[in-house]
C-alpha cells in the first residue's frame, strides 16, 4: 500500500514501515562511526522500541556487540493498517542484528504486569543465563499495579497554584496563553504510581530473585530536569514528583544490589521530541527554542547521540561514573549550560505566533516529529508501494 500520514493532535495515526527502517539504519551508522567502549554484552532493554530505549539497544548491540532483549507494547499491523512505529523500528533493529550475528530476541507486551516479567525472565534463562545491563525507559499515560489490580492514570499538572504560561501548537505554530488547574492529592499519587520507581522496583525484586542479574550488572532509568520556564508544569509538577520517585528508587535498588555488586542509577537526557514529550504542554514551545540555539551552536543531540555519549562517556568509561551532588548521571549538560538557557529565557520573551517561525526551529520540531512516524526521511520513496504486513524476526 501506499502510506500517507494521518495525523490527530498529538499523534499520527499512520506509520511508514520503510521510514521506520531508514530511521533504525541512521542511528546504527552514527553508533558505528563511533568509537564505542566494550561496554554491556548482554542487555534487557525495558521500553525498547522508540525513543531512547530503543537508542541504548541500538548502542548495546551495534556499539558493544550485545546480546540484545527488548520488551516493549505496540501494536502489530493488519492488513491495509500499519503497525505502530516501535513495531516497525523493531522489525528493521532485529533484522539488522541478525545479520551483524548478533542475538536479539523481543517480548510485546504489558511491562507492568508480573505475566510479562516471568517471560522475561524465563526468556534470559534459557537463552543468555543472565544480563549485565537493564535500561528501565517506559513512557506510559497509564499503568495497571499487578499487585493490587489498579489502574492508575497519569496527568501533567502543577501543584499548588495555576500554571499560566505560553505554549505554542506546533503543527499550525499559534503561540497562546495555557492555564492548567494544579493536581489535587490523588492525581499526584496516580502520577507517581505511573512514571515512578515503583515498577523498576518489581522488575529488579523479581530479576534477582531469579539470579538473572550477572555479578556487577547495572540498571539505568531516565529522567529530566530542564529549565525554570517548565519547572512548575514539569519538574515540580506531577511528573516531577514522578521523577524524584524514580530517582529515590535508584537508591534502594543500589542498596539492594550491593551483594552482587550492582548497581542503579538515573540519567538525566536532553529534552528531545518523543510521542510522550509533545503531548507535554508548554514543552513543545521550549524544544522549539532549544533546538534552535543547540543547532546553532553546534551541540544538538538526538536520542541516539545521547546515548552513544552516555554509554561512552559515563557509564563505560572504566573509571568511576560521574554524577552530580545528588547521584544522577547528566548527559543533559549542554542543554543545561547557562548560556544556552540565557538565551532560551530571552527567545521565549520574545516568542509570538509572528517572531516564532524566526526565533525557534519549529521546522526541525515538526520533521521530528514526522520522523517519529517514519514519514518525512531523507532517502525514502513515498510513492511507492511497500507492505505494512512486516513481522519482527525475534519476536518471541
Ligand atoms: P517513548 O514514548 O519514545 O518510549 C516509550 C517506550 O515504552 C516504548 O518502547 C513503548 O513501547 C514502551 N511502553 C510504553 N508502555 C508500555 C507497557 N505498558 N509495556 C511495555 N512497554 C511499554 O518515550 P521516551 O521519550 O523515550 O521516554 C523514555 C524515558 O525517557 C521516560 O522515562 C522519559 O521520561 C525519559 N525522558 C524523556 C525525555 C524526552 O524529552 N523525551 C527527556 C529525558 C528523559
Ligand atoms: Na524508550
Amino acid at each position: 500500500m501506499i502510506i500517507e500520514p494521518r495525523i490527530r493532535g498529538f499523534i499520527c495515526l499512520t506509520t511508514h514501515p520503510k521510514g521506520c527502517e531508514q530511521n533504525v539504519i541512521n542511528q546504527i551508522n552514527y553508533v558505528k562511526s563511533k568509537n564505542n567502549p566494550k561496554g554491556t554484552q548482554k542487555a534487557l532493554i525495558i521500553g525498547a522500541s522508540t525513543g531512547f530505549g530503543l537508542a541504548s539497544r541500538i548502542t548495546s548491540a551495534f556499539g558493544s556487540g550485545a546480546s540484545t532483549l527488548g520488551v516493549y507494547f505496540e501494536k502489530p499491523p493488519a492488513a491495509g493498517k500499519p503497525a505502530s512505529a516501535g513495531w516497525y523500528n523493531t522489525a528493521a533493529f532485529e533484522k539488522q542484528a541478525h545479520e551483524a550475528g548478533l542475538y536479539a530476541k523481543s517480548i510485546n507486551g504489558d511491562a507492568f504486569s508480573d505475566e510479562i516479567k516471568q517471560k522475561t525472565i524465563d526468556l534470559i534463562k534459557a537463552d543468555l543465563g543472565q544480563v549485565d545491563l537493564v535500561i528501565y525507559s517506559l513512557a506510559s499515560p497509564r499503568r495497571t499495579n499487578p499487585k493490587t489490580g489498579i489502574t492508575h492514570n497519569s496527568v501533567l499538572k502543577p501543584i499548588g497554584e495555576v500554571f499560566s504560561n505560553k505554549t505554542v501548537d506546533f503543527h499550525t505554530g499559534v503561540v497562546s496563553e495555557i492555564s492548567i488547574n494544579p493536581a489535587n492529592e490523588e492525581e499526584i499519587a496516580n502520577t507517581v504510581a505511573v512514571m515512578g520507581g515503583e515498577d523498576w522496583q518489581f522488575w529488579i525484586n523479581d530479576l534477582k530473585a531469579a539470579g538473572v542479574l550477572a555479578d556487577g550488572a547495572l540498571t539505568v532509568a531516565y529522567s529530566y530536569i530542564g529549565p525554570a520556564v517548565t519547572e512548575k508544569v514539569y519538574r515540580k509538577g506531577t511528573i516531577g514528583r514522578a521523577k524524584d520517585h524514580l530517582e529515590a528508587t535508584a537508591k534502594h535498588i543500589s542498596e539492594q544490589l550491593k551483594d552482587i555488586n550492582g548497581k542503579a542509577l538515573v540519567s538525566v537526557n536532553k529534552a528531545l521530541v518523543t510521542q510522550a514529550s509533545s503531548a507535554i504542554p508548554v514543552i513543545p514551545l521550549y524544544i522549539s527554542l532549544l533546538y534552535k540555539i543547540m543547532k546553532e551552536e553546534g551541540i544538538h543531540e538526538g536520542c541516539i547521540e545521547q546515548i552513544q555519549r552516555l554509554f561512552e562517556q559515563r557509564l563505560y568509561t572504566g573509571g568511576d561514573i560521574p554524577t552530580d551532588a545528588e547521584g544522577r548521571v547528566r548527559v543533559d549538560d549542554w542543554e543545561m549550560r547557562e548560556d544556552v538557557q540565557a538565551k532560551v529565557a530571552e527567545l521565549w520573551l520574545q516568542s509570538t505566533t509572528e517572531t516564532l517561525p524566526q526565533l525557534g526551529d519549529l521546522k526541525g520540531y515538526r520533521a521530528d516529529f514526522m520522523n517519529l512516524f517514519g514519514f518525512e526521511v531523507p532517502g525514502v520513496n513515498y510513492q511507492e508501494d511497500v507492505d505494512e504486513m512486516v513481522a519482527i524476526p525475534g519476536l518471541v
